[in-house]
């Protein structure tokens, strides 16, 4: 009898812009795009990750969820006011100049969580550079540099995000948000 093999979900953890914010990274992404080449975000999936799980049966999503209810850990804005372009993974992307300190220590904070409760991640803290990807596989470079103006974003919580492949790209369903602050 052949096996039933057993649900997988591609999941990670992320800050998620608001619907205003998103237009204007999206438009950013667009303009990026016009000039690099290649795939503009779409704004309803602009993100920036945490911590990234990947695939994990669906069963241990109760459990994800669980070893990390109780964190605590302050809110923070990030001023995104740096463009750049990865060439050897041909994206570009937007971060911050001078992320906040409260940012490395919720990227911290959370591996821990997810270290203890046996969740592998990728990347560890110390390697981890936070952007948001704006155009993937671009066919020359993005400009780079300040981002001007530099865009504000009040980070008031953080969320688990469910990756679904689809035609268009990823689509994402947040199944989980956590308060900061
Ligand atoms: P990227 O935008 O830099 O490619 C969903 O795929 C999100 O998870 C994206 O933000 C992506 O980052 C990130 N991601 C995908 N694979 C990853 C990995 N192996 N390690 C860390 N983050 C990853």
């Amino acid at each position: 009898m052949a096996e039933v093999s057993e649900p997988i979900v591609r999941v990670f953890f992320a800050l998620w812009p608001s619907a205003t914010l998103a237009a204007q990274l999206g438009e950013i992404a667009r303009q990026q795009a016009a000039v690099a080449g290649g795939k503009a975000t779409r704004p309803e999936t602009i993100h920036l990750t945490l911590a990234f799980i990947g695939n994990l049966p669906e069963t241990r999503l109760a459990e994800l969820i669980a070893a990390v209810q109780g964190l605590s850990a302050p809110g923070f804005t990030l001023t995104l006011d740096q463009l750049g372009h990865w060439s050897h993974k041909r994206l570009a992307w937007a971060g911050c100049q001078q992320p906040p300190a409260a940012l490395a220590s919720l990227v911290t904070a959370l591996h821990q969580r997810l270290q203890q409760a046996t969740f592998t991640v990728d990347r560890l803290p110390g390697q981890f550079f936070p952007h948001v990807t704006l155009v993937r596989k671009t066919t020359q470079a993005a400009p780079s540099g300040p981002l001007q103006p530099p865009l504000r974003w009040p980070c008031s919580e953080f969320v688990l995000v469910r990756s679904h492949l689809s035609a268009a790209g990823s689509d994402y369903e947040i199944l989980a948000r956590w308060p900061l602050g």
